[in-house]
């Protein structure tokens, strides 16, 4: 059983393989967090908790003379608020009569033997193979019976504890939401804590820093209105002596697309509490008597294995239990897009000529990016007239794809349906449908405006316009864009004491536009964008198997990019291409670098030479030859670009490790330095491989311990694909 509620005890046990965590319910009925770490038997683990007097932390009422009892140094499931516990707190909510209080006591709990769901928001789900159990408790609120629902669904196989939280107004009168939180995450002794996380900015996404936990609040969010490029909603908590192939971390993904926040706080006695949900910058939910508010879900991961560990579990993870489109699991054809290629500057000719020369690089699948649409010669105007420019497609959407298809590639589209330009028609019919403070000039980014997703006649635009443009030809492949950050918080459709839903009433609309758009096409595959890797979320992922990375193509750059992107989303959902930037590197290395993804062509290959075709197409074919162990395997980290070095290595090696591909790109080259191995992972230890490039065989065992050794007189840029497969004898 994944989840056990002891009658005598009073504790809920979740267990996962490897893995368990614990509440129980205590004095008073609240709700104590007990533990999350290696597998325990179902055991009472409340021994840990000492109690003393405690200067300056209150005591509730009903606890009497009891001065040791304090929820400021009790581990908290979901920290309340008011009542004693000056941590952060996991709700905030203004009730009826003005007061801030929220006092969540146990009132019941269901076990189930499902996947709980959210109705409003996207969220993992269970297949046949997962054994997923649920556990709801309801904490309520006595005097204004507001409850909180905490939801939980254990995938034992999977090792993920995914959770969310629901608030029910249960009373008579309104209630304001200014803050909920999804997880509250406590540990009674986490000063040897540390935080990592994944900040960045466009150009150079999910960048990793690590970090000690100080005595105060450290706070990863986002206010752009999108999980945004400068943070991710991914952090994890580790020991200090954790690294990649060992060591304690806890993962926490955010299933949401909008702001967001981690909060993390060592407190005075060296408890540490996270939280994570919805940034409650400008949040102010109205909730009548007998609504209710979905929480978005996270996806908690434990592991003793470090951080490649961690990373294994959700790359499964993703791959089995979030992405729902059918293409996460199929191959995924080489594309070539048309944006650095052309820009705003081409026609239907021009585009079957690209296609023409592609098709003899090994191209599968031509996309035409930004500009086919309106009036849109440049980036000042056109986004919202979701209709063809006969100028420049002047034979037509169907015929243009009907040529490309006869030339043997499948072709693809580009959108930023979010977004209108005032010089659009859209616009100038509907200029209420943007988003704008009234007296105030909207701000403007990439010299446009954001559309009021909160309304429902935008979103009824959008999926039919959209969808208008899918169904009018044989399109495979469609990439979502969007590109600014979201600003002039504020919907015509709501009276002004209710502008404190915006933000999330915005996602809310996407999703349902997501919904009817990308759910109603499961033969299309989607790829989502957002200024390069700007969105690149859980949330996001659910929709899109697939998400542009960064619109930085620069092969060195990529590959922080791509360790940074590995810790929680897999090579399969990394949009990555070969491109015209740093012509001093070669091709090939542009290739091992792209392989690290979907991979893809972004350049004008009309103008390539004969010799940079063939080399394209060389690569190509390695693509396809290696695919399944990239998309399919497990994905290793073998050196931290990070670290000043001389070489960036990474691996995939297949589930059942008879093939794994270890990838080498010779990044600088100290002179007369010492010579370099590249250690291996993940291989049985007593198998042989044989190794293509050495021509030999070599035990795994040996390839872990010693490694291959990496030529030293070779120009810097090189790269190495080694191919290591089980020899049977
Ligand atoms: C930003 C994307 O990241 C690029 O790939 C391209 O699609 C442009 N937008 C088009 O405007």
């Amino acid at each position: 059983m994944a989840i056990i509620y002891n009658e005598e005890l009073k504790t809920f046990s979740l267990h996962t393989k490897n893995s368990s965590y614990q509440m129980k319910i205590g004095k008073l009925n609240y709700l104590y967090h007990l533990y999350y770490g290696p597998s325990m038997r179902d055991e009472d683990l409340s021994y840990q908790i000492m109690q003393y007097d405690r200067g300056f932390s209150g005591n509730p009422y009903e606890a009497r003379n009891q001065r040791i009892f304090s929820l400021d140094a009790l581990p908290q499931e979901f920290s309340t608020l008011q009542q004693g516990d000056f941590r952060i707190s996991s709700i905030e909510v203004s009730n009826g009569d003005g007061s801030y209080s929220f006092n969540g006591r146990v009132k019941s709990f269901k076990i189930y033997d499902e996947k709980y769901e959210l109705k409003t928001l996207p969220a993992s789900f269970s297949t046949d193979k997962d054994h997923v159990q649920s556990l709801e408790i309801v904490l309520e609120d006595e005097i204004t019976k507001v409850e909180v629902v905490l939801l939980y669904s254990v995938f034992e196989e999977a090792e993920i504890i995914t959770r969310s939280a629901k608030v029910i107004n249960g009373g008579s009168e309104s209630i304001h939401l200014r803050k909920i939180m999804s997880m509250c995450l406590d540990f009674m002794n986490g000063s040897d804590l540390e935080v990592l996380h994944l900040p960045g900015r466009y150009g150079q996404e999910r960048q990793v820093e690590r970090q000690r936990l100080t005595h105060q609040i450290h706070t990863i969010s986002s206010g752009r209105g999108s999980s945004s490029h400068q943070q991710n909603p991914f952090v994890i908590l580790c020991n200090k002596d954790t690294r990649e192939n060992a060591g304690i971390c806890y993962g926490t993904a955010l299933v949401y697309s909008g702001n967001f926040v981690a909060e993390i706080e060592l407190d005075q006695y060296d408890q540490v509490r996270m939280l994570m949900g919805i940034n409650n910058k400008q949040f102010d939910f109205e909730l009548k008597p007998g609504e209710e508010f979905e929480a978005p879900e996270v996806l908690m991961g434990f592991t003793d294995k470090g951080f490649t560990g961690l990373s294994h579990m959700y790359h499964d993870f993703f791959r089995n239990n979030m992405c729902k489109s059918k293409f996460v699991h199929e191959y995924r054809p080489i594309l070539i897009n048309t944006w650095e290629a052309t820009f705003f500057t081409f026609d239907d000719v021009k585009l079957v000529e690209i296609a023409k020369a592609a098709k003899k690089m090994g191209v599968e699948l031509m996309v035409m990016d930004d500009g086919w649409f309106g009036k849109r010669d440049d980036d000042n105007s056109g986004l919202g007239d979701w209709y063809v420019n006969t100028n420049k497609i002047k034979c037509g959407l169907n015929n243009l794809v009907e040529q490309i298809n006869d030339i043997g590639l499948k072709f693809g589209i580009w959108f930023e349906p979010e977004m209108v330009s005032e010089d659009s028609d859209l616009y100038r019919a509907h200029p209420d449908w943007a988003m704008q403070i009234p007296g105030r000039p909207a701000v403007r980014s990439r010299n446009q405006l954001v559309l009021d997703l909160t309304r429902k006649d935008v979103q009824d635009y959008l999926i039919e316009s959209v969808n208008k443009i899918l169904d009018s030809a044989n399109i495979f492949y469609a990439k979502w864009d969007v590109n600014r950050s979201i600003t002039d918080i504020f919907s015509t459709e709501l009276p002004g004491n209710r502008q404190g839903e915006v933000y999330h009433r915005y996602i809310l609309g996407l999703y349902r536009i997501l919904d009817g758009i990308v759910k109603t096409h499961p033969n299309i595959l989607f790829e989502g964008c957002s200024g390069g890797g700007g969105r690149y979320d859980p949330g996001m992922l659910t929709y899109f198997p697939q998400y542009w990375n960064s619109d930085n193509t620069k092969p060195i750059d990529n590959l922080k990019l791509h360790y940074g992107t590995s810790f929680l989303y897999p090579i399969c959902t990394m949009g990555a291409h070969v491109s015209e930037a740093n012509p001093n590197i070669p091709i090939s290395t542009k290739g091992t670098v792209a392989m690290c993804g979907t991979f893809g062509y972004e350049l004008d290959a009309t103008k390539l030479t004969a010799k940079k075709i063939k080399e394209c197409k060389r690569v190509s074919k390695l693509y396809k030859k290696y695919y399944p162990i990239i998309f399919y395997g497990d994905y290793y980290r073998l050196t931290n670009p990070f670290v000043p070095g001389n070489l960036t290595a990474w691996s995939s090696v297949t589930k059942n490790k008879e093939e794994a591909l270890i990838s080498v790109v010779v990044t600088n080259l100290t002179v007369n330095g010492p010579q370099e191995y590249i250690r291996a992972r993940g291989l049985n230890p007593d198998w042989k491989y044989y190794i293509d490039i050495l021509d030999q065989a070599v035990s795994g065992s040996v390839l872990m311990h010693v490694g291959i050794p990496i030529p030293r007189e070779v120009p810097e840029y090189t790269s190495y694909q080694y191919h290591l497969k089980h020899v049977r004898k």
